[in-house]
């Protein structure tokens, strides 16, 4: 419903979260409840391939067909893995999850969304499709998170405190409208379409970011999407606030702040096809 086909901004966001992220994607890609290790994995809606590398470090048996609607996407996850010399284990695939009819994506024995079911019109037609793919026994990984993370302490910025929540907060309408299934119970949903969710969990990331280049980075891309949302919704005083943080220039920017902490929270329900 909402992918942005070639979004360069998302990309950018998607690789530092990635970077930022890398010890919690790998602690949830290690507690997952396998039987055996994968050796065919579906990566739904992969980005520019956070999970996809993540999962082909973990099992390096594996070979991953990475999906997205994105082809731009595609192209920075493709120049990765030949990058990394993994391109023989890689096969990406162009495709609108959306779309009732999926094209071949193999018979995996793990399927891996993180953070693109919510994106998805027809969540429930999808989870069928997932259904129908695995092999009986192969387990569904749902990875989500409730929103962006923060990054700044509560009584910033100086000129306006709580400025951050603010802003979040004006993007709330929006993000009802037109990602109506973030913040969702994936749980009922899972055993609607046929699967046994073995587990649900609940991953609470707190990452202290001094001196972390990456994560002023994070913090400034995070919140410069925000801003083309929540904008009209702001203060004038909040936006000359948030537009100072923005301002690479500005003795105030974001970039140059020393107290930022990424706080967010990833969710994992881990499915099984009976
Ligand atoms: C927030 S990103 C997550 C990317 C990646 N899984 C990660 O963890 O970094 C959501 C992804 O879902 C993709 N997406 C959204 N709607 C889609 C659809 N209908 N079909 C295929 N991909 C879609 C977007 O292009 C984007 O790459």
């Amino acid at each position: 419903m909402t992918h942005d086909h070639d979004d360069s901004g998302q990309a950018e966001i998607l690789d530092l979260d990635a970077e930022v992220l890398a010890e919690h994607i790998a602690s949830i890609t290690a507690g997952l409840p396998l039987t055996s290790a994968p050796r065919q994995i579906v990566d739904l809606g992969c980005g520019t391939g956070a999970g996809t590398f993540a999962l082909l470090d973990r099992f390096p048996d594996a070979h991953v067909t990475a999906v997205d609607a994105a082809a731009g996407h595609l192209r920075i996850l493709r120049e990765k893995a030949c990058a990394r010399g993994l391109q023989d284990r890689v096969h990406p695939v162009q495709a609108d999850l959306d779309d009732a009819d999926w094209p071949d994506l193999g018979t995996p024995d793990l399927v891996w969304a993180s953070a693109s079911m919510h994106h998805l019109a027809r969540p429930e037609r999808a989870l069928g499709n997932v259904h129908a793919l695995l092999t009986p026994g192969g387990l569904f990984a749902v990875v989500e998170l409730d929103g962006f993370p923060r990054f700044l302490p509560a009584d910033a910025p100086e000129t306006s405190p709580g400025l951050e929540e603010r802003a979040h907060a004006a993007t709330d309408h929006f993000h009802a409208e037109h990602v109506p299934h973030r913040g969702a119970d994936w749980g009922p949903l899972l055993t609607a379409a046929g699967f046994t969710v073995e587990e649900k969990r609940t991953i609470t990331v707190a990452i202290e970011g001094t001196r972390n280049e990456a994560i002023a980075r994070y913090a400034h891309s995070s919140l410069q999407r925000i801003r083309s949302v929540a904008a009209p919704a702001l203060s004038p005083r909040d936006l000359a606030a948030l537009d100072e943080l923005l301002d690479p220039n500005s003795p105030q920017s974001i970039l140059h702040r020393t107290d930022l902490t990424v706080r967010t929270e990833r969710t994992v329900w881990a499915a099984r096809r009976p």
